[in-house]
């Protein structure tokens, strides 16, 4: 398997664990020297597992060359439990290639095709992936929000229960992102009261019960780092992340990995702007950058103690 040759492992032990330890794994997405010092930093510092996740078009931002050279000078062992997961893969050949050059997880997001060719697609994935060692994540439902660089959605479509026995055992996946009321990006709710459908949720986990879910769009979006962006120039109105308490709970369930990317983006403009607020002489970006990549390292240490509940599980 071309990951092991990187000290990764794929997710199937990962999410075993965290179903009978009722926790889950967050997956934070990295883009850059500093994002992914920062939050494998975090998952040392706390020693729980991760998943490093990587969207197709950060694969371009990096490189394949960049992206899997920092992740052979990390030094990962197979005992810290990191995988390498392509979040959000759109093909099956941007799946394929992400395992070829060596991730242990792949999602094959088809939740915007036809339930049938949803299948379809992501069964032709699962396939080729188990080929290789590496687990599998496929969509069912429709979230709504800026998905990726490519895609967005402002339909709220919930997954149906009644879907997921068929599409889970059809498909062959091994993971299952599932549309309960989060979606991606900063302006999730409406307000901080708004519930997440934890019926839907417990119908679903009835109909499968042990098979590992998935929540994307999961930033609690800190209302101290929006406040630290718009005290220091910067203007995002009515930001509203999921409730941390309402997160904690889906982590209790069978949500066995929690996906934060907006959070980590909040946090390292949030260092930048009041960086360079403050010292407006300042143009050497080693020092900015410094900032950033410890404000993404302290909000990723907190919200896996606080909200994974995945801290000490290695
Ligand atoms: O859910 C998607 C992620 O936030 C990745 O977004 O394509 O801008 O890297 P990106
Ligand atoms: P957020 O925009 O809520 O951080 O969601 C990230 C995500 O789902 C990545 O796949
Ligand atoms: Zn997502």
């Amino acid at each position: 398997m071309k990951y092991e040759k990187y000290g990764l492992v794929n997710t199937t032990a990962m999410f075993g664990d965290a179903l009978s330890g009722h926790y889950a794994i967050g997956a934070f997405n990295f883009y850059n020297m500093e994002t992914f010092a920062a939050i494998l930093g975090a998952a040392r510092e706390t020693k729980s597992p991760i998943i490093l996740a990587v969207s197709e078009s950060a694969i371009k931002y990096m490189s394949d060359d960049i992206l899997m050279s920092m992740i052979d000078a990390a030094h990962i062992s197979q005992n810290e439990n990191v995988a390498l997961h392509l979040d959000h893969g759109h093909s099956f050949d941007a799946c394929a290639h992400a395992i070829d050059i060596g991730f242990s997880s792949v999602m094959i997001d088809a939740s915007d095709l036809p339930f049938e060719e949803n299948i379809a697609l992501s069964a032709k994935v699962a396939q080729y992936a188990h080929a290789h060692g590496v687990s599998t994540e496929a969509e069912l439902g429709v979230l709504k929000g800026q998905e990726d660089e490519n895609t967005f959605s402002d339909t709220e479509l919930y997954t149906n229960p009644s879907d997921v026995p068929d599409f889970v055992s059809r498909s062959g996946v091994d993971s299952l992102a599932v549309a309960i009321g989060t979606s991606h990006g900063a302006y999730k709710m409406k307000s901080d009261k708004q519930q997440l459908r934890f019926d839907i949720l417990a119908e679903i986990m009835a109909k499968t019960p042990d098979f590992p879910l998935v929540l994307h769009g999961a930033s609690s979006i800190p209302s101290h780092l929006v406040q630290r962006i718009n005290d220091n120039g910067g203007n995002i109105q009515n930001a509203h992340g999921i409730p941390v308490h309402q997160l904690q709970q889906a982590a209790t369930t069978n949500v066995c990995k929690i996906n934060v990317d907006s959070d980590s983006r909040l946090a390292f403009t949030a260092a930048i702007r009041q960086n360079l607020a403050v010292a407006p002489q300042n143009f050497n970006p080693r020092e900015y950058l410094a900032m950033a990549m410890s404000a993404v390292y302290e909000n990723t240490i907190d919200e896996i103690t606080n909200i994974m509940n995945s801290a000490n599980r290695i």
